[in-house]
This record gives C-alpha cells, sequence and structure tokens, in this order.
C-alpha cells in the first residue's frame, strides 16, 4: 500500500522510463541467427518475377539465387530454405521434376551449396505440390483422393535426390501419415545419416497460404483439408508431434505462426528439440498490404510480429523478411 492514499504503491513503469531501460529489462530478443529466408527458385526465366501478392518477394532465377544467399550469410541469417517452381509443362501427376537430379529445385540445392559451403544451413521443401499438374502435395489414387502411402514412396525418393544434391535439412511438408520416418529410412540407407529432418508437425490448413500459391504457380483447385489440420484443433498438434518425434524429427515447426501462437507456446513447452515457426505468406502480404496504404508502420509491425513469434516459444523463425528483419537488427 502506498504512503499516499490513493497513489499506486507499485509503479512498473520505472522499466519502461527510456529505451536504455526498456532494452535492459527486455524479456525476448530477435537474434539474426534465429531467422530463416524462404525463398522461390524457378526455371525457365532470365530475370526474376515479381510475386503480385508478396510485394518485395521474386521468383529468383539461378543466378539471383546464389546472391539472395550470399545476402542472408551477410546479414547473419541462419539459414535459406528452398521452393522450387518448374517448367508447367514438366508437371505431371506425379511430380517427376520432384525427383529428377537436374529438377530445378535440385539444381538449386547444387547452386547454393557451391555458393555458401556450410556458412549458411541449406534447406528444402519436401513436398509435391509444386511439381505435380493437380497441385496436391501427393500422389491421387483413382478416386482423385490424395493416397498416403504412395505419396510416402515419393517423398523417400525426393529426400534422396534433395540430399544427394546437397541439402543440410529437409522440411517435410505434405502433412501425410508416416512422412518423417520414411524420409529418414530413405536418408539412412543413402548414406545421408547427417541431413536432419525439420518436421512440419503442426501444420494448419490455413487461407493464409493464398500469396504462396502464386509464388509457386500451384494449379491446386479445391483444398488441402484432407491432410492438413483443422484450425480449430490443438491437442491434435500434440498428438502430430508424439509421432514426427518417433519417427526421427530433429526439430519441428508451427506453421501458420501469427494465428497459432498458442499451439506455438504448448508444442515448445512439450518438447526438447529445437522448435521453428513458419510466417506465411499471408502473414507477410497482410502488413504490406496494410502497409502500403499507410494504415500500420512497417517497420515496427514486422518487429513485432517476429518478436510475439519468438515470445510464444519458437527459436526459428522462417520469415520472408528475414534478411531485411536480420540487418535492422544488427544496426538496432
Ligand atoms: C507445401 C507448402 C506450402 C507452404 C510451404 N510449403 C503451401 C501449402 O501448404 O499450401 C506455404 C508457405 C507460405 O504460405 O508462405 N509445399
Amino acid at each position: 500500500m502506498s504512503a499516499h492514499g490513493s497513489f499506486p504503491g507499485s509503479r512498473p513503469r520505472r522499466l519502461r522510463t527510456t529505451p536504455a531501460m526498456r532494452r535492459m529489462v527486455a524479456e525476448t530478443r530477435v537474434h539474426p541467427a534465429d531467422l530463416i529466408l524462404p525463398a522461390f527458385v524457378r526455371e525457365g526465366i532470365s530475370e526474376p518475377v515479381a510475386i503480385g501478392s508478396m510485394p518485395g518477394v521474386v521468383q529468383h532465377t539461378r543466378d539471383t539465387l546464389k546472391k539472395a544467399a550470399v545476402e542472408a550469410v551477410e546479414a547473419g541469417v541462419s539459414g535459406i530454405m528452398l521452393f522450387g517452381v518448374p517448367l508447367d509443362e514438366k508437371k505431371d501427376a506425379v511430380g517427376t521434376p520432384g525427383t529428377d537430379p537436374d529438377g530445378i529445385l535440385q539444381l538449386a540445392l547444387r547452386d547454393v551449396r557451391a555458393e555458401v559451403g556450410d556458412e549458411l544451413i541449406v534447406m528444402s521443401d519436401v513436398c509435391l505440390d509444386e511439381v505435380t499438374d493437380h497441385g496436391h502435395c501427393g500422389v491421387l489414387d483413382a478416386q482423385g483422393r490424395v493416397d498416403n502411402d504412395a505419396t510416402l514412396e515419393r517423398y523417400a525418393e525426393m529426400a534422396q535426390v534433395q540430399a544427394d544434391a546437397g541439402a543440410h535439412v529437409l522440411g517435410p511438408s505434405g502433412m501425410m501419415d508416416g512422412q518423417v520416418g520414411v524420409i529418414r529410412d530413405a536418408l539412412d540407407q543413402t548414406g545421408h545419416e547427417d541431413v536432419s529432418i525439420l518436421a512440419y508437425t503442426a501444420k494448419y490448413s490455413s487461407a493464409f497460404y493464398g500469396p504462396f500459391r502464386e509464388a509457386v504457380a500451384s494449379s491446386l483447385k479445391g483444398d488441402r483439408k484432407t491432410y492438413q489440420q483443422d484450425p480449430a484443433n490443438l491437442r491434435e498438434s500434440l498428438r502430430e508431434l508424439a509421432l514426427d518425434l518417433e519417427e526421427g524429427a530433429d526439430m519441428v515447426m508451427v506453421k501458420p505462426a501469427g494465428p497459432y501462437l498458442d499451439v506455438l507456446a504448448k508444442v515448445a513447452d512439450a518438447v526438447d528439440v529445437p522448435v521453428a515457426a513458419y510466417q506465411i505468406s499471408g502473414e507477410y502480404a497482410m502488413v504490406e498490404a496494410a502497409a502500403e496504404k499507410g494504415w500500420i508502420d512497417r517497420d515496427k509491425a514486422i518487429m513485432e510480429t517476429l518478436t510475439g513469434i519468438k515470445r510464444a516459444g519458437a527459436s526459428m523463425i522462417l520469415t520472408y523478411w528475414a534478411v531485411e528483419a536480420a540487418r535492422q537488427l544488427r544496426l538496432s
């Protein structure tokens, strides 16, 4: 109680008085090394192609991707997650470009590894949606449903060619049952015991993937609700988490990030492996669009989203702002 009648006895504002004081008592710091840059590389283009719904993000040529990787190293970012966009006419029902050693993703992996060696953790997406003509994350059965076990065989092959091409980390994002185990086996049987798996453990069926579909020129009709999780569910994520760890996941991820911070916090509490969060295309687009209209302060909003994701328990954040944010953090 205060000695002065109704004046407050406790004054938390004392610790907010100056920037130096706020800096000292900050509980959460985002560091450039927390950040991972997702990047797109497209076959058959000679200049980068802008992605309309993700202002500032492009589909790279093989050349500009190498430059982007070098910039990421210079900015202090930890890793890069690569997505390949093959020529439309190469996409087919089983996603052949995904297992072709000369498919665009595999070429890009070789390019980037040759450019940055081990200075940047080079990751790649293990999923069929970028390489199939129907745009689903798996192969389809006679009824047009995504066939879990037939898809696993494709993932095993993809894992091998991506590891052969130099990926340090594989990110299976298709949400097929058993995908982590099958990929671990495929890696171990082909001499890639050191390649690790960042499992998309909790991946929700989200409207916020919209801009990504433009980024990878996806031909998807319909939705992914039979394999991605229902946004209503949290306990289901803990079940997926247990399975992924049992199957050999080295790191786990929650995706999207912003609308699922409660899931992220629960997952981070439950495990002792590194936890990543993917701030996805729609989360990026929302901030960029509002900033473009002058409705929010872009730079502050970006840092606030990253801080929130870190505070909720992520030790790694995949974000399209990785390089820019890392540069800003180094100046601050
Ligand atoms: C699937 C994949 C997707 C994203 C990453 N991996 C799309 C999807 O599930 O529809 C989305 C990333 C983003 O929206 O930024 N290969």
